[in-house]
């Protein structure tokens, strides 16, 4: 398709989208490209928005963080609670990726390492609030005693979002919801599989969102 009639055709998209958010009743926090993952910020924020009104407690966390890039919105959307960041900051574990290999889940060969805590503590709104996780998930959460109203579990692999649910789900608040990023994505077939697994033997319901590479979302 020719430049202007992408552009056009985003612009119109976006003037829809931008209709859906006035239940919000105030100014966007956001405003992100509707191309560059605008349904997965968007929802984050009318999420916020409910766990604001229902008071619902506990902190945020994400498994995944890589540069920061999801994890500003988070920190931006929940001003007032504490936002747990569990990465390994260097990239996949071998551990995790003979499992994707075994499956034919991922060649769990991405490099995620060109990152770090201090790059990523620069781009938070709120770096006070920001505890660092840093290693293996889940070796990760060692002394961890927390409660949760929001999870993002963004590692792309079986294993650690299988664990990340194990962990998380019996720990999150009523009314709390959990992100589960490539639940759509061909080229991480574990995320899928580690989602369905872990939530028709606890019984979870979910519902899948389509942003690029698709959300998984479950509420409690
Ligand atoms: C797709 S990236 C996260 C993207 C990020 N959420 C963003 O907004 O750009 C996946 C991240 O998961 C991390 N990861 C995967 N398995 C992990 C594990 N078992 N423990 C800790 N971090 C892990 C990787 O180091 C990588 O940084």
């Amino acid at each position: 398709m020719e430049r202007r009639l992408v552009d056009d055709y985003l612009n119109e998209h976006k003037f829809v989208l931008e209709e859906s958010m006035q239940a919000l009743g105030r100014e966007r926090l956001f405003y992100v490209p509707v191309n560059l993952g605008y349904v997965r910020i968007s929802s984050l924020e009318l999420i916020a928005e409910e766990i604001r009104k229902n008071s619902v407690p506990g902190a945020v966390a994400e498994l995944g963080v890589y540069r920061g890039d999801f994890a500003k919105y988070m920190n931006e959307a929940f001003p007032d609670k504490t936002l747990y960041l569990f990465d390994t900051f260097e990239g996949f574990s071998k551990r995790d990726v003979l499992i994707e290999e075994a499956n034919s889940y991922s060649p769990g060969t991405q490099d995620f390492s060109d990152t770090n805590a201090g790059l990523v503590l620069d781009k938070m709104i709120k770096p006070d609030n920001c505890v660092i996780k840093k290693g293996y998930f889940p070796d990760s959460l060692e002394g961890l005693e927390d409660v949760f109203a929001f999870v993002s579990l963004d590692a792309d692999l079986y294993q650690p979002i299988y664990e990340g649910l194990q962990y998380f789900y019996p720990r999150l608040s009523r009314g709390g919801f959990i992100f589960i990023h490539d639940y759509n994505n061909d080229e991480y077939k574990g995320v899928k599989k580690a989602v369905t697994d872990y939530c028709n033997d606890q019984n979870v319901p979910f519902v899948p969102i389509c942003d690029p590479w698709g959300t998984a979302v479950i509420a409690k």
